[in-house]
């Protein structure tokens, strides 16, 4: 496998999935968390950093280990560390060296630029550059403006580049990452989807033995995913718990509960609606809401958990993004993402907790899915918020809005998926506005509701655009809405992106 020390670059998962695309296994670690190198660690990559080599404060791992010993690449920062770090020279660069830029010097034997062309183009984001190089350091490519655009020393095997191979921009970038994984660092090329569930189930269970498990389904990939590796390595010593807050899309306690049955899984299904709705009768601020809905469901889901005789571990579809630890540019920083909607379980019930997806990526995730012949309904499924209805409803909720609105979004997600728009868009739903507004219906005046739609573009839901969804089809769905459902007629359409805006309106 492959190490990436992050020193805190936007761009640092971005290596990792490149080097998985190798089918090569990578782990990130912080740059002050060196991890043990083993024999199966055949190569370091250092990531860039917002820090500048020349701060003070700027990011300083301890290779004492790796130098001389395996194979090194740094990517800009960790070029610029690397060059300086040996007795090079780096300084703020005075041409502007952000964007497109082309090799126009390439040293061709140099294993790192193999079968990489002249003038192809790389995508350079720095504002400070190499201006010289330690002693016994070689210079093996070159742009009109970065002269040090690529380096080797051969005395301790140290590559250096200062423009980003991982960005789609650098369009030979995935042949110079091979270059170094592969041939450099002699990497097997094995990490498939069908590797990862063959390896991961013999170790769920050589782990598991003969425990038994509880996994929440919410009916979205990544639970679904977890589930089937269990299901394979263990059978029926997993079970899986799927509760109907009552704040979930139309039919979709039923439609989710007839899928699992079909993978074969073991699913209980909870109707805990009356307490879900009862416990938000009256509340109307979004974060009471989410408390609320994050308790009762514990509650429910440990009542559940409890009528199994001997469980023993908690799964959970955790993924990657979630466990690394992230570098913030203001120091080493110990936070955790933990962007979870059960996360008080495992400590409530006193648990083990078994994560078997917490090496993988989204798109990972998919593939392993995918793998495991899981429906592209399943695995294509847009993301949906563990509070679901509750934070589309502005205001207090009460069970006719909820009935109203799954009438409504029901609507539109079906539009979306007979018009072929559904997998074109990352997520959508509808939000229930708390204002009522003045329309006409034949010759009656009314007073009802508005809603507005909400569809979106991205990758992480961290940053995210409106999708310019056609004229045609909003004006059908418009139409259909106001005409089936009654209580509302006025439709709305969301074009904020994010940010300023989030994707929830709660
Ligand atoms: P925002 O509204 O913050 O949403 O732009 C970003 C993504 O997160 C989802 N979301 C949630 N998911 N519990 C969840 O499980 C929550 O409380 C929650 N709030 C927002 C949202 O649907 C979008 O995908």
């Amino acid at each position: 496998k492959i190490v990436i020390l992050d020193f805190g670059s936007q761009y640092t998962q971005l290596i990792a999935r490149r080097v998985r695309e190798l089918n090569v296994y990578c782990e990130i670690h912080p740059f002050y968390h060196v991890p043990e190198l083993d024999d199966s660690v055949k190569g370091v990559i250092l990531s860039g950093s917002p820090s500048s080599v020349r701060d003070d404060k700027a990011p300083v791992p301890d290779l004492s280990h790796v130098l001389g010993q395996l194979p090194v690449l740094g990517i800009c920062y960790g070029a610029q560390f690397m060059a300086q770090s040996n007795g090079g020279l780096v300084e703020a660069s005075d041409s502007r060296e952000y964007g497109r830029a082309n090799l126009e010097f390439i040293h061709h034997d140099n294993a790192l630029f193999a079968e990489v062309e002249n003038g192809s183009q790389v995508w350079m984001s720095h504002g400070d550059t190499i201006m010289k190089l330690p002693e016994g350091f070689e210079i093996i490519a070159s742009t009109r403006d970065v002269k040090v655009a690529g380096y080797h020393d051969a005395d301790k095997n140290v590559y250096g580049i200062q423009f980003h191979p991982e960005v789609y921009h650098t369009i030979q970038g995935a042949q110079i990452l091979r270059n170094f994984v592969v041939d450099i660092c002699g990497c097997i090329q094995d990490w498939s989807p069908a590797a990862f569930v063959e390896s991961t189930v013999e170790e769920l269970r050589t782990k598991l033995g003969n425990d038994k498990v509880v996994l929440g389904l919410s009916g979205g990939v990544d639970s679904s995913v977890a589930a089937m590796l269990l299901h394979k390595a263990i059978g029926e010593n997993l079970t899986c718990i799927f509760v109907d807050n009552g704040l979930l899309r139309k039919n979709e306690y039923e439609n989710v509960l007839d899928s699992y049955k079909h993978m074969g899984l073991n699913v209980i299904g909870v109707d805990a609606k009356d307490q879900f709705l009862g416990q938000l009768t009256g509340v109307s601020d979004p974060e009471t809401k989410r408390k609320i809905i994050g308790r009762v469901f514990i509650e429910t889901f440990d009542i559940e958990a409890h009528k199994i005789q001997n469980v023993k571990w908690l799964a959970q579809g955790t993924i990657y993004p979630d466990v690394i630890e992230s570098v913030s540019v203001n120091g080493p920083s110990v936070t955790i993402k933990s962007h979870h909607n059960v996360g008080g379980l495992p400590d409530k019930m006193n648990l083990k907790v078994v994560e078997p997806l917490k090496l993988l990526f989204k798109d990972e995730v998919r593939r392993v899915g995918h793998e495991m012949k899981i429906s592209p309904t399943i695995l294509g499924r847009h993301p949906f918020p563990g509070p679901g209805l509750a934070i589309r409803i502005l205001g207090d909720i009460t069970p006719e809005k909820v009935t109203l609105l799954q009438e409504v979004d029901h609507i539109f997600i079906e539009g979306l998926k007979s018009s072929g728009l559904y997998d074109q868009v990352w997520q959508a739903g509808v939000m229930l506005l708390p204002v009522q507004s003045v329309g006409v219906m034949g010759d009656e005046r009314t007073y009802e509701s508005v809603v507005a739609l909400r569809a979106v573009q991205s990758t992480d839901g961290m940053t995210a655009d409106w999708v310019h969804l056609p004229y045609e089809f909003l004006s059908r769905i418009s139409n259909d809405i106001i005409n089936k459902v009654r209580g509302v007629n006025r439709v709305v359409y969301d074009i904020s992106s994010k940010p300023p805006a989030t994707i929830e309106w709660e």
